[in-house]
C-alpha cells in the first residue's frame, strides 16, 4: 500500500478495501492493517523526522522500500500498542521479503533506537529549541507547516483561531462512516440511527457498509453528512417549481448527484450531471443507476457550459475541483502529498468554473460554490473575487438560513462574510465543506 501510494499515487482510501480483500484479511486482521496502513501514511512526516533522528542521516538518503519498512516500524513502536519486541522482528523480517534485505542490519539498529523512546519523549525531543507556534503545532499534530499556516488563517474568518489544535486533532481521527437514504428510495429511520445535522443521514452500523441492503441495492450510499448538507443547501434553498432544469457541473463520482437525482425527482425537476474526466463520468452513470437511469451524463470542461448554454438552468451545483483540504480524516496520505503551489492553479481553475456556471444560470437561479477544502483562496476569496468584480448580476444567499432550514440540530456556524457556511471536522465531525449560495440578478 505505501509503495502503490509513493510510486503510483493511489488513493488509501480507495485502494485498502481491495487489497483486504485479496489477501483475505478480516475482523481483526483487517483492522490492524488499516491501522497500520492509515497510521503511517497520515503520520508520516512525523515518523520521518523521528527516523532522521535516530538513523543519523536525512530520509531522503535511505532506500525507499527501506524507509517505508521503517516508517511502518515506527508506527507500530510509537502509535500502536504492538509489544516492541514483535514489532522490531517482524518489521526487520518484512525488511528480507520486501527485497531490502541489504538495508536488515541498518533497519534493526533505527528501530531499536526508536523503541528506547515511547512517542511523547520523541515529539518532545524534535521540540526542543523549536519556538515557532506553527512548526510546534506541525510537529505535535503531524500536519506540514504550511497546512497548519492556511488552517490557522481558515478559521482566523471566523476569529476562531483557539479552535486550531482541536481542528489538528480530528484530522488525525479516522471519521465515522455515514449513509444518506436517499430520499423516496429508503428512509434515513430504516438505516438505524440518525445523524445528528443532516436530515437524510445515518450512521453507518460497524462493519462494511455494502453490507447494508440498502447500500447493496443503491438506495442509500456512504456519503459525508458535510456534503449531504451541501447537496440539500442547493435544493432546498427554496420551493422548486415542476419542470425546473437543475446542473450539477463537476459531478464525478456522483455522491452528490445522487442526491441532488432523488431531490430532482421527487419534486419534478430534471437534472443534467457533467464530469471532465470520462471514466469518472462513468462512476457517476453508475452512482445514478438505482435513483433515475434516465439521467443525462455528460462529459465535458465546465468551463464552456456558460458560452454553450447561457440562461439554461434554475439550479446549479458547482462542487468545484479543489485541494481536499478538508477531508484529511478520510484520505490519511493527502496532506504529504499537497503542496503550498497546488492551491494557486485550483484557485484559477475555480474561479473560471464558477464565472461559466454562472452565466449558465438563469436570472434569478440558486448557484451553490461548494469546496472540500476551507483554505481562504479556495473558498472566500473565490466569491469575494466574484461579489466585487460583477455586483450588478450576483448576490449572494444567507446559506447559514438555508442551511438552519434543514439540520436537524442547529450547526454551530461563524460568522463568515456574505452569509457563507464553512463546516468542521472538530465542530460538526463532517468533512470541511465550504458552501456558498449566489443567486443571479438580471442578464449578463
Ligand atoms: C470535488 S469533485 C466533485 C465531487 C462530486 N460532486 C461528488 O459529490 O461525488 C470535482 C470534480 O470536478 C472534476 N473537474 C475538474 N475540472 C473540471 C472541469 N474543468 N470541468 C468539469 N469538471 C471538472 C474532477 O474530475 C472531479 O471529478
Amino acid at each position: 500500500m505505501l509503495r502503490a501510494v509513493a510510486d503510483d499515487d493511489a488513493y488509501a482510501n480507495l485502494l485498502l478495501p481491495t487489497r483486504l480483500r485479496r489477501a483475505r484479511l478480516v475482523g481483526t486482521d483487517a483492522a490492524f492493517a488499516t491501522e497500520l496502513t492509515y497510521g503511517t501514511l497520515r503520520r508520516r512526516g512525523h515518523y520521518d523526522r523521528i527516523i532522521e533522528h535516530a538513523a543519523g542521516r536525512t530520509v531522503e538518503a535511505i532506500d525507499p522500500v527501506a524507509l517505508d519498512v521503517l516508517r511502518l516500524g515506527a508506527h507500530q513502536l510509537l502509535g500502536m500498542s504492538t509489544p516492541a519486541h514483535a514489532a522490531v522482528s517482524e518489521t526487520v523480517e518484512l525488511t528480507r521479503r520486501a527485497r531490502a534485505a541489504r538495508t536488515t542490519g541498518f533497519v534493526n539498529a533505527v528501530l531499536r533506537t526508536i523503541s528506547r523512546d515511547d512517542d511523547a519523549t520523541w515529539t518532545a525531543r524534535l521540540l526542543e529549541g523549536v519556538t515557532d507556534a506553527t512548526e510546534r503545532a506541525a510537529i505535535e499534530h503531524a500536519h506540514p507547516a504550511w497546512l497548519v499556516q492556511a488552517l490557522r488563517a481558515a478559521l482566523a474568518r471566523e476569529d476562531r483561531e483557539r479552535e486550531l489544535e482541536a481542528l489538528l486533532i480530528a484530522d488525525n481521527v479516522a471519521p465515522r462512516v455515514t449513509l444518506v437514504a436517499l430520499p423516496g428510495l429508503s428512509e434515513p429511520g430504516e438505516l438505524g440511527d440518525r445523524t445528528l445535522y443532516s436530515p437524510v443521514g445515518a450512521p453507518s452500523a460497524a462493519g462494511d457498509p455494502a453490507a447494508n441492503p440498502d447500500v447493496a441495492a443503491g438506495r442509500a450510499r456512504v456519503q459525508d453528512e458535510g456534503s449531504q448538507l451541501a447537496a440539500l443547501a442547493l435544493s432546498r434553498a427554496r420551493p422548486v417549481a415542476t419542470g425546473e432544469r437543475w446542473l450539477d457541473l463537476c459531478a464525478g463520482p456522483g455522491g452528490k448527484a445522487a442526491l441532488l437525482a432523488a431531490e430532482a425527482r421527487a419534486a419534478g425537476a430534471a437534472l443534467t450531471a457533467n464530469e471532465v474526466v470520462p471514466a469518472r463520468a462513468e462512476l457517476v452513470r453508475r452512482a445514478l443507476q438505482a435513483v433515475d437511469p434516465t439521467i443525462e451524463v455528460r462529459v465535458g470542461d465546465g468551463r464552456d457550459i456558460g458560452a454553450l448554454e447561457p440562461n439554461s438552468y434554475d439550479r446549479i451545483l458547482l462542487d468545484a475541483p479543489c485541494t481536499g483540504l478538508g477531508a484529511l480524516r478520510r484520505r490519511p496520505e493527502a496532506r504529504w502529498r499537497k503542496t503550498a503551489d497546488d492551491v494557486a492553479p485550483l484557485a484559477t481553475l475555480q474561479g473560471e468554473l464558477l464565472r461559466s456556471a454562472l452565466t449558465a444560470l438563469k436570472p434569478g437561479g440558486v448557484l451553490a460554490y461548494v469546496t472540500c477544502s476551507p483554505h481562504p483562496d479556495e473558498t472566500t476569496a473565490i466569491v469575494d473575487a466574484l461579489l466585487t468584480e460583477r455586483p450588478h448580476d450576483v448576490a449572494p444567499l444567507d446559506t447559514r438560513a438555508v442551511l438552519a432550514s434543514i439540520t436537524r440540530t442547529p450547526l454551530d456556524l461563524g460568522d463568515l462574510a456574505h452569509g457563507a457556511a464553512q463546516l468542521w471536522p472538530h465542530r460538526h465531525s463532517t468533512d470541511a465543506m465550504f458552501i456558498q449560495l449566489l443567486t443571479r440578478r438580471s442578464s449578463l
